[in-house]
This record gives C-alpha cells, structure tokens and sequence, in this order.
C-alpha cells in the first residue's frame, strides 16, 4: 500500500489495490448471519482450505465422481469477498444474489474488518496461519512467478527484509495472526483457528473439526462410509495440483490481475522455507516470532 511496496513487488498494478478492498467492504458489504468467511495472510493455505470447507458444505449436493472442484479452481468456488469489484460483469459476483450459506474469503486482517462483521454472534470465521519462514518463502516464490518479465525478480533478501519489517499488503505477518488468534480465544465459538501445519498432519480429523464448527457434522453413518477420507483426497496437494482446471486456466481477479492457478500451488510441504533461508534469516524470523508472540499462547516450531 506504499510507494515503498510498489517499487519491489512492482507487479501490483493498483498500488491501493488492498486498501480498496477495505474500504469497499467497510461501506459496501452487507453480512449475512449464515455467511461463511475464511481469511488468511496470504500464502498460507487459502486455497487448500477453500476447496475443503467447499466440499465439506456442500457434501450431500454432489457426488465426488463428478464434483465442481474437479473442473472449477477453488478460488473460482469460494471467491474472495471484493473480486466482484474488479469484475466488469458484476452479475457474476452478485454477492447479494449468491445463496446462503454464502463461502466468502478475504485477507484483511480481523482488526480492520467492519463491527457489522467481528459483533454479529452468528457469522462464522475460519482463519488459517503457517509458519512464517514457510510463507515468506512461499509469497516470495509466488510474487515472482507474478511479477512482470521486464522487472528483475525480487532477491530473497529483499523479500526477507520486507517480511520482518512487516511490509506487505495486508500488514505485518504477526500483527495478520495475533489479531485472529485473539478472537478466536474470545469467541472460540465464532472464530475458528487453525494451522496449515496441523491440516497436513491429521487431515481427516481438521476436516470433522471443521464439519462441526460449520454446523455441519459428520454423522456416524458418514464417518463409516469415508465420506472424510473422499473430502481429505479430492482436496489433497496431488490430486488438485494435477487437475487440468488448476494446470491451465487462470483466476480473473481484474482485468489487469490475471493469476494462473498452477501459482497456487507448487509444493504444499511442511517446512520447505528452511532449505531456502540462510541460519541467520531462520534465527532472527525465530526471534522476531517468539517476540511478537510472547505470552499469547500461539507458538510455531523452530
Ligand atoms: P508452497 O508454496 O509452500 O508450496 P495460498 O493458497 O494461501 O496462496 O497458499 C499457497 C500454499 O499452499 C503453497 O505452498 C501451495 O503449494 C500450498 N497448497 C495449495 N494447495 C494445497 C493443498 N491442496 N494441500 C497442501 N498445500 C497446498
């Protein structure tokens, strides 16, 4: 949202672009009680959660032989809050035609959302986090890969420096998570926090969590069946990495932010920050994290 960021990450063509999102969602956007909304820091899983809690809603609306997210990108299911004021034909991001439960993303951060969203008591959030050397690495590669071909790519150490001085577009890393972490610990019950890391670790036991917080169990009959196991596969790194429809085709968020969706994915591991990182930029992220995170309970491993 700076002069500064515009210059290294040049490939933002609206500068304000995030601002402007906050903004239209402070005026514009009217929430509805059984509105569904997922945030992030960006690179932190969004698209992996998208597809999950796409299929866990609407579960007993298609069968998994030909499901949506088989032919249609998990951005394209659950879209992002403001993509519709980028689309010329507004009709398709009729936010107030979309039925209910509506599935809406953003990442903006919990502080700057409107009261009519953070004092509603039935609108339900889901945030997702990662560990920071992982998403500094993994928006590094990405803004690369977006960035225009005349511009050289952004250095890893620039990248770094602009991570620990927490500028990005959506404000500083620790500040995105803290702000989640604390409404979740105050309204566990409308906030449900949850790690990229723990999702790679017992997929099928997120996946229930997540069925339940939505007021959409699993029934016994269902667990018995693998309905989970069928949710947890069709939404996995390998199998949505290898579908055409997210080899291909793009994601329109504008006419001049066009993202291919194969950018959204490209390793999905748990700790692959590491081996790009140096050990001095792993000891001072370590160190800026568990100072930032100090006494909140929240903790990322080494
Ligand atoms: P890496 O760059 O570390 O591979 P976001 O969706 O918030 O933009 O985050 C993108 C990150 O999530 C990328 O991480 C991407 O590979 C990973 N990812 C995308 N889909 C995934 C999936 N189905 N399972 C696990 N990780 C996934």
């Amino acid at each position: 949202m700076t002069q500064h960021l515009v210059q290294y990450q040049g490939f933002w063509v609206n500068p304000d672009a995030a601002l402007k999102n906050l903004m239209w969602i402070q005026d514009h956007f009217k929430p509805r009680p059984t509105d569904i909304f997922l945030a992030s820091f960006p690179k932190s899983g969004t698209t992996w959660l998208k597809a999950l809690i796409f299929a866990i809603v609407n579960r007993t609306r298609y069968g998994f032989a030909d499901h949506p997210l088989l032919t249609t990108g998990p951005h394209d299911c659950f879209p992002f809050l403001y993509a519709h004021l980028y689309e010329k034909d507004r009709s398709r991001f009729d936010l107030d035609g979309f039925p209910s439960p509506r599935l809406l993303s953003s990442h903006i951060p919990y502080t700057s959302l409107p009261n009519s969203m953070t004092d509603s008591q039935s609108y339900r959030f889901i945030y997702i986090c990662r560990d920071p050397k992982d998403v500094l690495v993994s928006k590094w590669l990405f803004m690369n890969k977006l960035r225009p071909k005349e511009l050289a790519p952004i250095s890893l150490e620039e990248a770094f420096e602009l991570f620990c001085q927490g500028i990005s577009h959506y404000g500083p890393y620790w500040d995105h998570v803290l702000g989640y972490w604390k409404a979740n610990l105050e309204t566990p019950e409308k906030v449900l926090f949850l790690k990229y890391e723990e999702l790679k670790e017992e997929p099928s036991v997120v996946v229930k969590r997540l069925g339940e917080f939505l007021g959409h169990p699993f029934s016994l009959e269902e667990v018995s069946k693998g309905v989970v196991e069928e949710i947890v596969k069709l939404c996995s790194f390998e199998n949505l990495s290898n579908l055409e429809v997210n080899k291909s085709s793009v994601l329109k968020l504008s006419t001049q932010i066009v993202i291919d969706n194969r950018h959204f994915f490209r390793k999905g591991n748990v700790g692959d920050g590491k081996s790009y990182l140096t050990d001095e930029m792993i000891k001072r992220i370590n160190e800026i994290t568990s100072e930032k995170l100090f006494g909140s309970g929240l903790v990322f491993g080494s």
